[in-house]
């Protein structure tokens, strides 16, 4: 019998429509529902962008103000997901105190076994509006500092931030957070939508599907590469009062090491775009105005050193998690909370997936090819 072509990774196979989002490699664009995603980012919230990829259009002033009354309401931790992340230890990941509220929340959600497009409308704005609150207060406890009760006068992202620091960020701030989470909202059939679309594939419930989806967001490979481009930096050294040329040098050098012993360098490359991301553009513009807002020059040069030599080397360009690592550290995340932003973000595209998904569902279900031992039998 002729082998089966076997396609790892799924790489270069269409599995499905989407009107969610388009990703074009060729032209390295982007567009939510139709919108260039820097255009977005230049113009929206990012509650504008989440009702936009959930309903297929931007908001009307009404519909935006309902909405937002919604996502406002929905902001406070319930006290049992706040006693739940107490218990858990300050030494397992964020990333796990995110998947594990997600869960609980599933679990204590009304509309729980409720599968229709309405509760699960519902379901997807409840943990677009709560989980700022868990990632927020996950970093304060890992601080010894206590809950910080969210802000209705504030938008998302400046809420976001306040309740994560305490106190009100200046403009600058919250605009390259908001631009952050705008681009980090939706990216096609990527690892952890397609996680989720799989799990929702068998008729199970949104938050199953979110609860996986943000398992498979966890891994260096996919989310937690803007973690791991902070860990890069730190390895290599940020020294504050560092000249930018010097900071590239001893970046650049770090990289021709790192490559000539055949390390892969988290930030770097990506499945679908060759020639480099739709998204990076607008968040280095985003990176830069913090750079340049907190006088850190030296980070750039760490920066540029080392795409500079991955260029230079491979030709392999930066993706997304690349700049908006330094950039949230620049806000003053810690390290480890980086992809637990990407969570707070992605939700909305998983779920907006996960929704399509049920409407012309079809059990995701693939073949492989058997090459264990023959058949044998019991002695
Ligand atoms: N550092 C060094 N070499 C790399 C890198 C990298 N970051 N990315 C790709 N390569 C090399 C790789 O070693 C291979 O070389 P060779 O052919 O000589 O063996 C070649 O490029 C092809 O790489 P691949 O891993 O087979 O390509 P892929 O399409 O399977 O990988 C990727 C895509 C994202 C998994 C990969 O580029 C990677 O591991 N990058 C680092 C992790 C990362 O930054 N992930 C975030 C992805 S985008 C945003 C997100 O989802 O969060």
């Amino acid at each position: 019998m002729a082998e089966e072509e076997i396609k790892k990774g799924l790489a270069g196979v269409v599995v499905d429509y989407t009107a969610v989002s388009k990703v074009n490699s060729d032209t390295n664009s982007l567009l939510y529902r139709g919108y260039p995603v820097q255009e977005l980012a230049a113009r929206c919230s990012f509650e504008e962008v989440a009702y936009l990829l959930w309903n297929g259009e931007l908001p009307t002033t009404e519909e935006l103000a309902a909405f937002t009354a919604r996502e406002r309401a929905g902001r406070p931790l319930d006290p049992v997901v706040k006693q739940v992340i107490d218990v858990l230890p300050v030494t397992a990941h964020p990333m796990d105190v995110c998947r594990t509220a997600a869960s609980v929340m599933g679990a204590r959600h009304e509309l729980a076994e409720d599968s229709s497009r309405e509760a699960n409308m519902a379901k997807a704005v409840d943990l677009f509006a709560a989980m700022p609150a868990v990632v927020a207060y996950d970093q304060r406890r890992r601080r010894g500092q206590a809950l910080v009760e969210p802000r209705n006068d504030l938008g998302y992202s400046a809420n976001f931030l306040w309740m994560t620091f305490g106190e009100e960020s200046v403009p600058e701030v919250v605009e390259a957070f908001n631009v952050s989470m705008i681009l980090y909202a939706e990216h096609s059939f990527n690892a952890s939508t397609f996680a989720g679309r799989v799990i929702t594939s068998t008729l199970s419930d949104l938050h199953s599907a979110v609860t996986g989806a943000i398992g498979a967001l966890k891994g260096p490979l996919h989310g937690g590469a803007n973690e791991a481009v902070m860990h890069t930096f730190d390895e290599i050294g940020i020294r504050p009062e560092e000249s930018l040329e010097d900071a590239a040098a001893r970046a650049r050098a770090w990289m021709e090491h790192a490559l000539a012993n055949k390390k892969k360098v988290m930030g770097f490359g990506h499945r679908v775009y060759k020639h480099g991301d739709s998204r990076v553009p607008t968040m280095k513009a985003a990176l830069d105005k913090m750079i340049a807002h907190y006088g850190r020059p030296e980070l750039l040069g760490l920066y540029n050193g080392l795409e500079a030599a991955m260029d230079e080397a491979k030709g392999i360009k930066p993706n997304l998690d690349y700049p908006a690592g330094p950039t949230y550290h620049l806000m003053g995340f810690d390290t480890q909370m980086f992809t637990p932003l990407f969570v707070a973000s992605r939700i909305t595209g998983w779920t907006a997936h996960i929704m399509e998904q049920l409407e012309s569902n079809s059990l995701i279900r693939p073949l492989s090819t058997y090459n264990g031992a023959e058949e044998r039998h019991v002695p």
